[in-house]
């Protein structure tokens, strides 16, 4: 269950982080938000992480 979404949310943070490429000189609106959004996914990254370290031991 915890490795499903720690899969998750490594799948959501390298399509920000596509698009965050991808719109680069283009859209700065955009890329700002996927920013802020790849910055909430990489928090909820480290603490499932830390789940699977609490639960896995
Ligand atoms: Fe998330």
């Amino acid at each position: 269950m915890i490795k499903s979404v720690i899969a998750a949310e490594e799948n959501a943070c390298a399509q920000y982080k596509k698009i965050i490429k991808a719109v680069e000189g283009e859209d700065y609106v955009t890329q700002d938000l996927c920013i802020r959004l790849l910055a909430d996914e990489e928090a909820h990254l480290v603490q499932f992480k830390g789940f699977l370290k609490e639960y896995s031991s």
